[in-house]
């Protein structure tokens, strides 16, 4: 570690973790539902499941972009963090913030929770994704401002790089599109057009960007490639998410009640959604096979090669999938879209934060040539574990999805499956897909382990 302000990053990612362990639980806990609707109810309600399970996607992927910034800032301005007391209470109020959120989502009636929260004097919540309480939603505005401030002073009193200027941007807009979170209208139509304002244009828009700075921070460190080669890449896969991911957005505006134009625009332009995100993946190969030093920590480059990869499979094929509006028209909403919502999550932004955290974690705790080989295997099995684990969860909903479609979208009305028959016939699926996330938490808990294996000699 080259400046002990970089320190701040581990509690980030240490929570990151631990939130995506009750991420996969809440999420099998669900599965299960699927199967035996009846599993923990009234307890645990599928809604109010599903609700956590969102929210915990989005507060730890924070987390672990949190996280990943106050370790890469300091490197990439060459001084210390501007406040690293700031980033510490930053820490501890987005802690307290989320976890009583959780609290209130799994204790309290969601109704009862927009009355105590006084959800009538700024309408925000009941939405996908943006189901926090108004005054959560004000809280994370001032978390991020903070944050951003922070790593904004850092980039202006220090070196400035074009991973740093790209990743400022990414954080730049986050920030910017979540405040259509606060755009509440009583009209359908208007309040879906703004809400994809926030979730489009987060993870096909301004994440993609803060995706890109963080793969090509890890590949400079791992590979040793000059950085004028890397900025070539980064400017190309940054210029193509710009082009396609904005006018993208249109891929939302199908069949919604809004102008025909959309069909046109939403799918040519999300048709090129795929091409950065492909990108990634002839970046990470070609870094790779130019590299001029062979680091030792080896697992972490596995983890940024997955990164492209499967964040390509995910977002960039699965996305095309159903991205044309006269296949979305049938597509639309059925097990097929939750297919492609999980390995795009999962393979671009969850296993960027583990590259990061397998990365950076050994550095911070002493480990300067990564763990010990010993533990990298361990790590290896996890990451594979975890991999093989959500891509078969994904083919299992895949399946569901097209056997949804074909009972359900497909017929015309007169012989149509109402949707809950379609579900039934499909549950030896739902099964397959359980096994499948059970795979992918034990993953996780190796990969837990694979912190305490006990470092027998370093790497050679
Ligand atoms: C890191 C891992 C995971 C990520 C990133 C993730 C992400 C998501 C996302 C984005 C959604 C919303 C999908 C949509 O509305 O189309 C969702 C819903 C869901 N997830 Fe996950 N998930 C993960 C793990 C799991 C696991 C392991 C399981 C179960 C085995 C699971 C089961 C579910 C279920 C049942 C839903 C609700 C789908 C519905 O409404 O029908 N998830 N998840
Ligand atoms: C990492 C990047 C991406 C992530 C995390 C992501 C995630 C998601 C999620 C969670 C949903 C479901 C939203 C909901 O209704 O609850 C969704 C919908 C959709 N995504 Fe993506 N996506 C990504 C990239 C892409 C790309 C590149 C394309 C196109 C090539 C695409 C095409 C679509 C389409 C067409 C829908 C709407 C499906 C429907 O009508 O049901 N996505 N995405
Ligand atoms: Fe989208």
């Amino acid at each position: 570690m080259k400046y002990s302000s970089q320190m701040v990053a581990k509690p980030y990612f240490i929570f990151a973790l631990i939130l995506l362990a009750g991420e996969i639980l809440f999420g099998i806990t669900m599965s299960i539902q699927y199967i035996y609707g009846d599993f923990l109810f009234p307890m645990l309600p599928f809604n109010v499941l599903r609700m956590v399970h969102v929210n915990l996607l989005i507060v730890l992927l924070l987390f672990g972009f949190m996280g990943a910034t106050y370790y890469l800032i300091p490197e990439e301005a060459e001084r210390e963090l501007w406040s690293p007391l700031l980033a510490k209470i930053t820490f501890w109020v987005f802690v307290v913030a989320g976890v009583l959120t959780i609290l209130g989502y799994l204790f309290v009636p969601y109704a009862e929770l927009t009355q105590l929260t006084m959800n009538d004097l700024w309408p925000t919540m009941g939405r996908e994704f943006l189901e926090q309480p108004t005054i959560t939603k004000i809280g994370i505005v001032l978390v991020v401002v903070s944050y951003i401030l922070n790593v904004t002073m850092t980039v202006i009193k220090g070196r400035t790089t074009t991973i740093s200027i790209i990743l400022l941007t990414g954080l730049f807009g986050l920030a910017f599109f979540f405040l259509f979170a606060f755009e509440f209208s009583d009209n359908m139509i208007t309040d879906k057009f703004f809400w994809w304002f926030v979730v489009h244009l987060w993870v096909e828009a301004t994440w993609e960007l803060i995706l890109g700075a963080l793969l090509a921070f890890v590949l400079v460190k791992l590979t040793g490639v000059d950085r004028e080669h890397i900025d070539k890449w980064l400017y190309l896969i940054i210029a193509m998410t710009l082009i396609a991911g904005l006018a993208g957005t249109g891929h939302h505006f199908f069949y919604i009640g809004l102008p025909g134009y959309w069909l046109w625009i939403g799918s040519i332009a999300s048709a090129a959604e795929p091409i950065p995100f492909f990108l990634m993946i002839l970046f990470a190969y070609n870094m790779i096979k130019n590299r001029r030093i062979q680091d030792d920590n080896k697992i972490a480059l596995t983890w940024a090669k997955g990164t492209a990869v499967v964040g390509f499979l995910g977002a960039g094929v699965w996305g095309f999938m159903h991205t044309l509006a006269p296949v979305d028209y049938y597509t639309h909403g059925t097990q097929l879209t939750a297919a492609h919502g999980h390995l795009s999550f999962f393979g671009a932004y969850v296993m960027i934060c583990f590259t990061l955290i397998s990365y950076a974690m050994p550095i911070l705790r002493g480990r300067p040539h990564g763990n010990c080989a010993k533990a990298q295997k361990v790590e290896l099995t996890s990451f594979w574990l975890m991999v093989i684990g959500m891509i078969g969860l994904t083919l299992a909903l895949t399946v569901a999805g097209v056997m949804q479609i074909e009972m359900q979208r497909i017929p015309d009305s007169a012989h149509a499956m109402a949707f809950m028959d379609a579900q039934a016939k499909i549950s030896t699926v739902y099964i397959i897909r359980s096994l499948f996330g059970a795979m992918t938490f034990v993953g996780l808990l190796v990969y837990f382990y694979s912190f305490f294996v006990k470092e027998e000699k370093a790497v050679a």
